[in-house]
């Protein structure tokens, strides 16, 4: 087997931004390989919600590839992305919150309407907390719970790969364990994951590969443990 044929996520001197002009990514290169943890860490503002909006075909690469399970996915649209495996959770305003929590969940199962129903219960089952607040408002959620809801909409369409963006931001650091411990147990049950985290050392913690991204170039990579405690990385990280 080539090294390709066992890579699920390849981004390859991507480069990317907003205006006509501005470079945001400057050749951003990546991988995942299937039943990887990989997290994404760096200052504010380094492109790294750039960087995941543009591997699930929000923002358009303007040079570079990004394959998935080996096919080229760099044209394709979002929806296109969805459907080749790709799953996003975005940073903000990641559920409705004047929908209830089922009502989110039947909207996000766009794939494949016939599954709905039979996806749902399997994240009630997996998720209780959600099947007791099947009824209740998004937006009444406390953020925690919110994060398990954005988390489980992204689940509907059974992706192949699931990029989560800052998942733990504005938690209460009891609440951002809970979902670091939802994240590990989801990827034990096999699906792969590419996050974005600011709680940098906890993320590399449970994470099997890192990469340090700044001002839209990679810095460092390497075994998530190993970079958590790598002086340098905890010198930027912890201020230290
Ligand atoms: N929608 C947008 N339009 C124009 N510039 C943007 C947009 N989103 C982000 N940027 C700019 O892109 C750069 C990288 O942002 P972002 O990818 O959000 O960084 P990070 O997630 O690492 O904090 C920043 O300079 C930011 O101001
Ligand atoms: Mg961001």
């Amino acid at each position: 087997m080539s090294a390709a044929q066992g890579e699920l996520l390849t981004v390859d001197g991507v480069v990317a931004g907003y205006g006509a002009a501005e470079q945001i990514l400057k050749g951003t290169s990546l991988k995942v390989a299937p039943g990887e943890i990989v997290s994404i860490i760096g200052p504010n503002g380094a492109g790294k919600s750039t960087l995941l909006k543009t591997i699930a075909g929000l923002v358009q690469a303007r040079d570079g590839t990004i394959r998935l399970k080996g096919g080229d996915v760099t044209r394709e649209n979002a929806l296109g992305r969805a459907k080749a495996g790709i799953g996003f959770v975005p940073q903000e305003r990641n559920v409705f919150g004047a929908m209830t929590v089922a009502e989110n969940l039947e909207i996000s199962g766009f794939q494949e309407p016939g599954k709905v129903g039979a996806r749902a219960e399997e994240l009630y089952a997996r998720y209780p907390m959600l099947a007791e607040k099947r009824k209740a408002l998004a937006r009444t959620l406390s953020g925690g719970q919110r994060q398990i809801l954005a988390m489980a909409m992204g689940l509907m369409n059974a992706p192949a790969l699931l990029l989560l963006d800052e998942p733990t931001a504005g938690l209460s650091p009891k609440a951002a364990d809970e979902l670091f411990d939802a994240i590990v147990a989801l990827n034990k049950g096999g699906l792969p994951i590419l996050m974005v985290e600011q709680h940098a050392l906890e993320a590399l913690q449970i994470s099997t590969r890192g990469y340090v991204l700044v001002s839209g170039r990679n810095s460092r990579e390497g075994a998530g443990p190993a970079l958590a405690t790598d002086p340098e990385i905890r010198r930027l990280f912890l201020g230290g």
